[in-house]
C-alpha cells in the first residue's frame, strides 16, 4: 500500500492497527502501572497524545468514567477516523477526537494528565512537543511518558545477524524522515528545562521466549514493519524473506531469548 497524506513512517493500514494491537497488549500492564504511579483518578481530564488507533484511550476513558474526559490527538487521518468510529462503537461520550499535528496544534490546556508512548520518535522537533505538553497541563498536573531510550538493546541471544540489520535499518528509517529512536534522553533533558520536575524514571525491558505476548510485540513489528521498509522503497524483496525466515527459525528453537528495545518510562509534573 502506497503512504498516504498524513501517514507516517510506520503506516497507518490495518496491519499496522492489528499490530498495535498486539503491541498495547503487550505493554498493557506496565502501562497501568506507570498511569497508577502517576496518581490517574476518576473525573480527570487526559489528552491520549498522539492516540494511534486508540488502545490506550480506551483503558483511559474507562478509568476516568464518564465524570472526566479523553482527548484523543492524532495526526493521522485513518488512525482519527478510526478512534472517532470506535469510540462511538463503545459509547464513550468522554472521549473526544482531534484530528492534528502536534507540531502545529493548539494546545488542550486544563488537562490533569498526559499520556504519550511512542510519539516522540517520530516527531521533528522534541521542544515542540515538550511546549505543547506544557501549555495542555495545568500546574500540578502530570505527563506519563513512554519512549525508547536504546532501540539497539533489541536482539536475540543466541545472536542472529539479519535482525540485527533489520534494527539498524529501522533505526535509519526514522531518521531519515526526521525523527530519532534513541529520543527518551533528550526528551528528559527538555521536560526539565521546560518546568517540569520529575517524578520518577524507570527503565523497562523484556527478555521473551518464543509464544509469550512480550516475544509477539517484535516479531509482530518485524512480519509489518519488513514488508514497509521494501514498500518504502528501502530494501529489497530478497532482504525481508531473509529477515523473516530468520526470526521463523529463531522462534522454533526453544532456547532462544527476544531482548526488546529499552524504553524509558519518565513521569513528570508541571510546576
Ligand atoms: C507508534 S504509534 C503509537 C500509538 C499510540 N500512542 C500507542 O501507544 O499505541 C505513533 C503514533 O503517533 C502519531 N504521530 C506521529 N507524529 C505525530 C504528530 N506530529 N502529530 C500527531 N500525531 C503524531 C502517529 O500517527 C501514530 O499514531
Amino acid at each position: 500500500m502506497a503512504p498516504t497524506a498524513g501517514d507516517y513512517v510506520l503506516g497507518t493500514g490495518q496491519v499496522e492497527i492489528a499490530r498495535l494491537g498486539v503491541q498495547h497488549r503487550a505493554w498493557r500492564e506496565v502501562m497501568l502501572g506507570a498511569w497508577r504511579r502517576a496518581g490517574l483518578r476518576a473525573g480527570w481530564r487526559v489528552v491520549d497524545v498522539g492516540a494511534g488507533p486508540g488502545y490506550a484511550t480506551w483503558d483511559l476513558a474507562e478509568m476516568v468514567g464518564t465524570a472526566g474526559a479523553v482527548v484523543a490527538v492524532e495526526r493521522s487521518p485513518r488512525f482519527a477516523e478510526e478512534l472517532r468510529r470506535e469510540a462511538a462503537a463503545r459509547g464513550l461520550p468522554q472521549v473526544s477526537v482531534i484530528e492534528g499535528d502536534l507540531m502545529q496544534l493548539a494546545p488542550q490546556p486544563g488537562c490533569d494528565m498526559a499520556w504519550c508512548r511512542w510519539v516522540a520518535s517520530f516527531v521533528p522537533s522534541v521542544a515542540t512537543l515538550v511546549r505543547w505538553l506544557r501549555e495542555s497541563v495545568r500546574p500540578g498536573g502530570r505527563v506519563v511518558l513512554h519512549e525508547y531510550a536504546d532501540y539497539g538493546s533489541w536482539r536475540l541471544a543466541p545472536p542472529r545477524a539479519a535482525l540485527q540489520e533489520f534494527v539498524q535499518e529501522v533505526m535509519a528509517s526514522w531518521r531519515d524522515s526526521g525523527g530519532e529512536p534513541d529520543v527518551a534522553p533528550a526528551l528528559l533533558g527538555e521536560l526539565r528545562r521546560s518546568g517540569f520536575s520529575v517524578i520518577s524514571t524507570r527503565p523497562h525491558l523484556f527478555t521473551a521466549t518464543p509464544g509469550q505476548l512480550a516475544w509477539q510485540w517484535p516479531a509482530a513489528f518485524v512480519a509489518v514493519n519488513a514488508s514497509r521498509l521494501f514498500e518504502l522503497g528501502r530494501v529489497s524483496a530478497e532482504w525481508v524473506t531473509r529477515v523473516t525466515a530468520e526470526l521463523a527459525e529463531a522462534e522454533r528453537d526453544p532456547g532462544s531469548i527476544m531482548i526488546t528495545p529499552l524504553v524509558l518510562e519518565i513521569i513528570v509534573e508541571r510546576r
